[in-house]
């Protein structure tokens, strides 16, 4: 029988409190989620409800407490040596260079220096940052720190990405370029992803499905397909409508929303 790439069942995850809490705090609670090979899945869903945490449990940095995770339709603890994962905090080590930083993941898989650093230039270039190869990460900007870990993903060239809000700290123009940098990069490796963002917008215009979290624990509230060539117009009447279904799952009418990503 045919099998998704990423297939999640009834996964489970409490963290304990303070030793006075009686209980300890529900964070995901039997959440299921399929991800085919080459589809990129959004995940929304209100602040704190779990969403980095699944995708630390499905890097393997943290363990779940039940649930099982399946890769190619085989049962593994977590995804750890299939995905590129991008981290909500950039975590880009202050005493290398924006160009060091970006090939790092490269270097720790054992290309060497010169050809991880060749591959990382081309692709800062790319990301709007040459001439700033030799930066410290205190010299650049958040957006800018935030595009260097975002190349150190996507060089990975891992058949999963994991992006948690790549996007966060950019203004409105340079996300839209980034995006298109982020669909090409796709378009050329295909992987699955699951791309965690607060901007509805940016679910639609990127993703083959939107998937909707509940408030903590998360559960999944809706999914919804927005199987449309790229580049997608967020402001057509298809799009608007999905947005608006978006935002009703997330309890928000749609000059609320407004009023939350205003500036
Ligand atoms: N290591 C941890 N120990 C204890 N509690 C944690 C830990 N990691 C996360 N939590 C709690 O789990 C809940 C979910 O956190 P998580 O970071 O997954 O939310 P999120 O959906 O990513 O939120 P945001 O959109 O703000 O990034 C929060 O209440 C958080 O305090
Ligand atoms: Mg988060």
């Amino acid at each position: 029988m045919a099998h998704p790439y990423l297939e999640i069942r009834d996964l489970r995850k409490s963290f304990s409190r303070a030793p006075s809490a009686t209980r300890p705090l529900r964070v995901l609670d039997g959440l299921s989620l399929r991800v085919e090979r080459g589809e990129v899945v959004a995940l929304v869903g209100p602040s704190g409800c779990g969403k980095t945490t699944l995708l630390n449990v499905l890097a393997g940095l943290i363990p779940p407490d039940s649930g099982s995770i399946a890769l190619d339709g085989r049962r593994v603890a977590s995804c750890r040596g299939h995905v590129a994962y991008m981290q909500q905090k950039d975590l880009l080590l202050p005493w290398r260079t924006a160009l060091a930083n970006a090939a790092l993941g490269l270097e720790v898989q054992g290309l060497s220096r010169r050809e991880a650093r060749a591959r990382a230039r081309t692709l800062l270039k790319r990301f709007g940052l040459e001439g700033f190869e030799g930066h410290y990460p205190h010299q650049l900007s958040g957006g800018m720190r935030q595009r260097v870990a975002l190349v150190r993903t996507l060089l990975l060239e891992k058949p999963l990405w994991l992006l948690d809000e790549p996007f966060g700290a950019l203004d409105a123009l340079t996300r839209a370029q980034l995006h298109d940098h982020l669909l090409q990069a796709w378009a050329a490796q295909r992987p699955a992803v699951l791309l965690v963002t607060h901007d509805v917008e940016e679910a639609l215009k990127l993703a083959d499905r939107v998937v909707v979290l509940t408030p903590r624990p998360a559960r999944v509230r809706l999914e919804l397909e927005v199987k449309r060539p790229h580049p997608r117009d967020v402001t057509s009447p298809e799009l608007v409508a999905l947005k608006r279904e978006v935002l009703e799952a997330l309890g928000l009418s749609v000059r609320e929303e407004e009023e939350v990503t205003a500036p």
